[in-house]
């Protein structure tokens, strides 16, 4: 059970810890209703035995709290509205691992919001108005390995913001309003594993966008406006293990996007404009070679199930087991195959 610290453990002392424990709860939904400056009473502080150090969470505080224990280790400070974070803020705490910032309304950093924290690993800021980044701002964050800026309002990312992340292995991007990426943006982010871009407006991707990580696994790029996938993009990672390109304007995937994908266990093509793949495309993919482990989707295209649709319908043969929303994945055209599944079309024609 966790021991509980904090200015209002001295005020209820000789309580029982149960007692303290359900007095300290209500007192902090009390507090955090009238309240209009960030006390502790606005936050729950714990120390659980064994941790390494403080755990402080704030829900609806007015300000960033200036009294943070200086052996705090996870911050959490949500649904605050805050607008800013002084530029000191974390000079207090040198040990942070890991700071939740989701669902406020920063529009700002401050360049060495993070120099007081090297230590720092997780950095989450969901739900905020970013529209950029301060250059600097990672100099010091050479242990980070998650950052999260999902649902900001980026419109473009500058390869330099992220300069100093060595470590990062968890990069979320999704959500924000980006049409374009430089090419050299993921360069120096060698141990990247997942990098989610979904839900933007990217029509087209730089050919060496995934140039860098030695071994990336997760790559999100679902909800974009792409219209072609070339040979290029995803061949310097043939680790990819879960791939989602769903939801986008695909209309074309050229004959060598997938080579050399040996280990793909996740394969969402669902809800494109796509009438037909090229041969050769599913080669590396699922049986004969190798099963995909959770399976693939090419739901809501409008294929035409003509004669050259013949190698995706022999490939589907041997992998239909793998295959999601059989039922949602038809023919398009020619007009006799109209509303026809795919997978009954393969057992009559081919
Ligand atoms: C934040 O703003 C929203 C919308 O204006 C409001 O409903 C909410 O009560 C505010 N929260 C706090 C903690 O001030
Ligand atoms: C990548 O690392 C090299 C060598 O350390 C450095 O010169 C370059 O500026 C870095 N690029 C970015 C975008 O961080
Ligand atoms: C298809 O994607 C569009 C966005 O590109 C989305 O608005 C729509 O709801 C999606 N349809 C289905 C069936 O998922
Ligand atoms: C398959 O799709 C058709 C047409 O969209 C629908 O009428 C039917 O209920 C679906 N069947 C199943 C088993 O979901």
């Amino acid at each position: 059970m966790s021991s509980w610290r904090g200015h209002s453990q001295q005020s209820l002392g000789g309580l029982t810890s149960h007692l303290c424990r359900a007095l300290f709860l209500l007192g902090l939904f009390v507090a955090s209703a009238w309240s209009v400056t960030p006390t502790p009473q606005d936050c729950l502080i714990l120390r659980p035995p064994n941790s390494h150090g403080s755990s402080v969470s704030c829900f609806s505080a007015p300000e960033f709290p200036s009294w943070l224990p200086g052996d705090t280790i996870h911050l959490t400070m949500e649904f605050s509205n805050l607008t800013q974070l002084p530029a000191a803020a974390l000079h207090g705490c040198p040990g942070l691992r890991e700071l939740h910032l989701s669902s406020n309304r920063l529009e700002k950093l401050s360049a060495g919001l993070l120099l007081p924290v090297p230590n720092l690993l997780v950095l989450d800021l969901t739900r905020n108005a970013l529209a950029d980044l301060p250059q600097g701002l990672f100099r010091a964050s050479a242990a980070l390995h998650t950052l999260v800026l999902k649902e900001n309002r980026l419109q473009t990312l500058q390869a330099s913001w992220l300069r100093g992340l060595r470590a990062l292995v968890h990069l979320d991007l999704a959500g924000n309003c980006l049409h374009t990426l430089p090419a050299g943006l993921l360069a120096n982010l060698t141990a990247l594993s997942t990098l989610d871009l979904g839900d933007n407006q990217l029509e087209t991707l730089p050919p060496g966008l995934l140039r860098g990580p030695l071994r990336l696994e997760r790559l999100h790029l679902e909800g974009n406006q792409l219209r072609v996938l070339g040979d290029d993009l995803l061949a310097p990672q043939p680790s990819l293990r879960y791939l989602f390109l769903n939801d986008n304007k695909l209309t074309s995937v050229a004959a060598g996007a997938f080579k050399g994908l040996k280990w793909l266990d996740m394969l969402d093509l669902s809800n494109n404009s796509l009438t037909t793949t090229p041969a050769g495309l599913w080669a590396s993919l699922g049986k004969p070679a190798r099963d995909m482990e959770e399976g693939f989707d090419l739901s809501h295209n409008p294929w035409v199930c003509d004669q050259k649709l013949s190698h995706l319908c022999l490939w589907l043969a041997a992998n239909r087991h793998k295959m999601f929303s059989k039922n949602e994945t038809r023919c398009a055209g020619p007009k006799d195959l109209e509303g026809q599944l795919l997978l009954a079309v393969v057992g009559s024609q081919w």
